[in-house]
């Protein structure tokens, strides 16, 4: 069945920014029973960039937003809603969209973190499309950002090797601005049942964190990785069938994937059960490895700084995280 697309929201501009230490292989592989072929051929990862000691998340998300501002053609003092998809805040209160907001000078602004994981960019998309159409704002920054290097367990090979930390924002405008990316769907799902297959156990009301806990390291990521690898699949696909329906448009129509950079065999998977040529994934988790809410936001960044999405063309982005939490978008740039 065909349905007749709504308005979306716009994209008036895209920014991404990582920290400038780079890890590779090699160096994990120092202190942990690894190799790098091992990770390569099992993740598709190569190197990952890591924030140094004095970095925390607001700074990589502050320094996205100024780049995502700056292409959009917007003052930080025109934002009216700032929204920070994170599960790695600076500190747990306040949000760290809180800081952002104070260290953009976006003073007109509301300000609010989202916590969806991997999906969470997607989540905050989806909250700025409704609050845009509804001509409740008129200029919302959404920013995924995460350093997830700290609560990662260094001493865990199966996890230890996929993250990165990385951060990356969107300017947005309402439907009626005549330009940038509109989108023209976005359909968000989860199942909470699945909680225990990705999880940070300690450091919450649930469990406090002791010194027996931290010295058990569970205030870091504990992930069933093949459970976490199959849902991944399932949900990315079936989301993305349905943000492609809600969006009127099929697997023809589109041009790129920007599909969540977890593991380049999820996204092998993804394209051969979606039916879309394997080159038509941006796919950038080489360098970067899996920076979870910044994801999406770097790969779309980065493609259309190098000109490999071009506008008018149908982009559709898909992601799944903790909760598990999964989303699926169509963007026509
Ligand atoms: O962003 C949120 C979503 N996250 C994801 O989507 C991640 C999804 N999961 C994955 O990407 C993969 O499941 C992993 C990369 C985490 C693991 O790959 P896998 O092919 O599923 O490996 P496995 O867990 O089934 O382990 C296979 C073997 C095991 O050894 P045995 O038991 O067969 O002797 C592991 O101990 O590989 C071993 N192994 C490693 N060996 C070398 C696990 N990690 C490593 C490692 N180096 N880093």
């Amino acid at each position: 069945m065909s349905s007749t697309p709504r308005r979306g929201a716009r994209v008036l501009g895209w920014g991404s920014h990582v920290p400038a230490r780079i890890v590779t292989n090699d160096e994990l592989a120092r202190t942990l029973d690894t190799t790098d072929a091992w990770i390569r051929e099992r993740t598709g990862i190569s190197r990952r960039h890591l924030a140094s000691e004095d970095e925390a998340t607001s700074d990589l998300a502050v320094a996205a937003s100024i780049a995502a501002l700056e292409r959009a053609a917007v003052r930080a003092e025109e934002l009216d809603l700032v929204i920070v998809a994170t599960v790695t805040p600076d500190s747990p209160l306040p949000s760290c969209a809180a800081h952002v907001q104070r260290r953009l000078g976006a003073s007109n602004a509301a300000a609010f973190d989202v916590a969806a994981a991997c999906a969470g960019f997607l989540f905050g998309l989806s909250i700025a499309d409704a609050m845009l159409a509804r001509g409740r704002r008129s200029r919302v920054l959404v920013v995924g950002a995460e350093i997830l290097s700290r609560i990662v367990d260094w001493t865990d090979r199966s996890t230890a090797i996929l993250f990165g930390d990385a951060a990356g924002a969107a300017v947005l405008g309402p439907p009626t601005e005549g330009r940038g990316a509109e989108l023209l769907s976005l359909c968000l799902g989860s199942d909470g049942r699945s909680a225990g297959h990705l999880e940070v156990p300690a450091g919450g009301s649930r469990e406090p964190l002791t010194a027996e806990g931290l010295a058990a390291r569970r205030h870091t990521v504990r992930m069933k990785g093949s459970v976490v690898f199959h849902a991944a699949v399932r949900h990315m696909v079936e989301a993305s069938r349905q943000a492609l329906r809600e969006a009127g448009l099929t697997v023809s129509d589109v041009d790129w994937v920007a599909s969540h950079q977890a593991n380049v065999r999820i996204v092998d998977a993804v394209a051969e059960r979606l039916g879309v040529a394997r080159d038509r994934f941006v796919v950038n988790l080489g360098d970067y490895g899996n920076t979870s809410s910044a994801s999406i936001p770097l790969a779309l960044d980065e493609a259309v700084a190098r000109g490999q999405i071009l506008p008018g063309q149908v982009v559709l982005v898909c992601a799944l995280g903790a909760g598990f939490t999964w989303a699926g978008g169509v963007l026509r740039f």
